[in-house]
């Protein structure tokens, strides 16, 4: 039987940094599902459908091919069999990703697949929903927060490091913003399961996250 990790949390927690990290130091398969969910936005956006027309989300989600490999342990998300890493970091993919992913059908089918890869293989997977509802029987679960302010400061450095102009105030606005629709949509809302583990990192640093949730594995390996 595969061990499987699963590690849910808001967006800016930084999951998938310690995902990847705790995935390579395992040895275990780092499964990326928001990935999935923009390069659904992606065929979404192309195919001109409007996240307010919830009926053809559903309908036109299931059209869609999405597959992944893996090139050098990286994740390749494949839509319809081109490679779109390069495309999905977008905001306005992002913005879609957030919109489309409250749709039922489209989720059903995008859990298939995570399910599909968690039954195989070890994962470290990391979401929104993945200890409630992809992988319920999962070995270790982790909630990753932070607080709004600390999450919002790592951003406004990350994007002025990357020379982005950006507003403090702003960013933590969206943060809020985003929080909220990911924790009060009908459909698998994010939520801490009853058996995860909660790992506050707003006064840790990534090694700390890191070593904890090893030792966490360890002990239930
Ligand atoms: O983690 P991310 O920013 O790449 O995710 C993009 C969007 O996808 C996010 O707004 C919420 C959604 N998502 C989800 O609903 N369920 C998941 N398991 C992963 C992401």
């Amino acid at each position: 039987m595969s061990f499987n990790i699963a590690i849910d949390g808001p967006a800016g927690a930084g999951k998938s940094t310690i995902a990847k990290q705790v995935s390579a130091k395992l040895g275990y398969i780092y499964v990326d599902t928001g990935a999935m969910y923009r390069a659904m936005a992606l065929f979404l956006i192309r195919e001109g459908v409007s996240p307010e027309d919830q009926e053809s989300v559903g309908k036109r989600s299931q059209d869609a091919d999405i597959s992944i490999k893996y090139e050098n342990g990286e994740q390749v998300v494949l839509l319809n069999g081109e490679n779109v890493n390069g495309l999905i970091r977008t905001e306005e993919v992002g913005n879609m990703a957030s919109a489309t992913s409250v749709n039922g059908d489209l989720r059903k089918k995008l859990v298939e697949l995570q399910q599909k890869l968690a039954a195989t293989e070890n994962v470290v997977m990391d979401g929104r929903d993945i200890g409630t509802v992809v992988l319920p029987g999962a070995q270790l679960k982790v909630y990753l927060t932070a607080s709004v302010e600390v999450r919002a400061d790592r951003r406004y450095k990350e994007l002025t490091e990357k020379g982005v102009d950006c507003d403090l105030e702003q960013i933590k606005a969206d943060i809020r913003d985003r929080d909220h629709r990911d924790m009060t949509r009908e459909v698998s809302p994010l939520k801490q399961a009853e058996d995860a583990v909660l790992v506050d990192s707003s006064d840790m640093t990534i090694q700390e996250v890191i070593d904890r949730i090893l030792e966490l594995a360890k002990e239930r390996s």
